[in-house]
């Protein structure tokens, strides 16, 4: 069984008379280890389908499978401990805590699952390293970049070591070189750790990092398209745009 699923799943909102087809019979399957990229104009379903896949909502129809199990087959008490034992979330809106520090919200994942801290200290230490920001933990959120609150959201994704990583617009505020080495780890994570990483991005070269692109129109799987990654990405790249081009993305 695919670690990450998704069977003809629907996302409806009803707004007043009008209903909003976010996603429309979306099909999915992600092994584990894979690093799966999702593109598509905005509004196209993708921070849906990342909400979805990851059990923080319910779809109108169709069926999750997450890390090997199925949601609706699950309790709600299930289904979050689930979530706070094998999935790191990254959201495109960062969802730091304002008045806990860099390191805090680091640990936030394990203080939720009632873990003690000090066995971890390290750990979080080397996360925060990793994203560059070894200084910057005691800074609160405020005190701090777009960009490096945006790391902070990556550090706290992979503290609880994740079996799977749901990414959205991870590099979207970043410089071109924090991003490459954000997108560096991300590759390394699901191929040394074989974690399993879906990421949405806008853009091109993010999505060259990858093993595969989905590509999302008006809610619907439009494409899915192969990465080679041969190195420098040009290659890739341009294969991805002549893509977007091509589906009017
Ligand atoms: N809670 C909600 N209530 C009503 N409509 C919603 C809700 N959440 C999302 N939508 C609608 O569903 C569609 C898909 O939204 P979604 O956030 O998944 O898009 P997206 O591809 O992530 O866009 P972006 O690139 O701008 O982040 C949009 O038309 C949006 O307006
Ligand atoms: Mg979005």
């Amino acid at each position: 069984m695919p670690v990450l699923e998704a069977r003809n799943v629907s996302k409806y909102y009803q707004m007043g008379a009008v209903t909003v087809r976010a996603l429309d019979d979306v099909s999915l399957e992600v092994a584990r280890g894979e690093f799966v990229a999702v593109m598509g104009p905005s509004g196209s379903g993708k921070s849906t389908l990342l909400h979805l896949l990851g059990g923080l909502d319910e779809p109108t129809s169709g069926s999750i499978v997450l890390a090997g199990s199925e949601l609706s087959h699950q309790s709600d008490n299930q289904v979050t401990l689930t979530r706070r034992r094998k999935v790191g979330f990254i959201f495109q809106f960062y969802n730091l805590l304002p008045t806990l520090t860099a390191e805090e919200n680091v640990a936030l994942p394990l203080l939720i699952d009632g873990q003690h801290l000090a066995p971890h200290r390290q750990r979080i230490h080397g996360l925060l390293d990793m994203v560059g920001l070894a200084d910057r933990g005691g800074h609160r959120p405020d005190q701090m970049s777009g960009g490096q609150q945006q790391r902070v959201a990556i550090a706290r994704a992979f503290v609880n070591e994740p079996e799977i990583v749901l990414a959205d617009e991870p590099t979207g505020n970043l410089d071109s070189r924090s991003g490459a080495a954000i997108l560096q780890l991300l590759r390394r994570s699901s191929q040394e750790m074989q974690q399993t990483i879906v990421m949405v991005t806008h853009d091109p070269r993010a999505a060259s990092y990858a093993d595969r692109v989905i590509f999302l129109k008006d809610g619907q799987v439009v494409q899915s398209l192969p990465i080679v990654y041969r190195s420098g990405h040009g290659e890739d790249m341009a294969r991805i745009l002549a893509v977007m081009q091509q589906l009017e993305l």
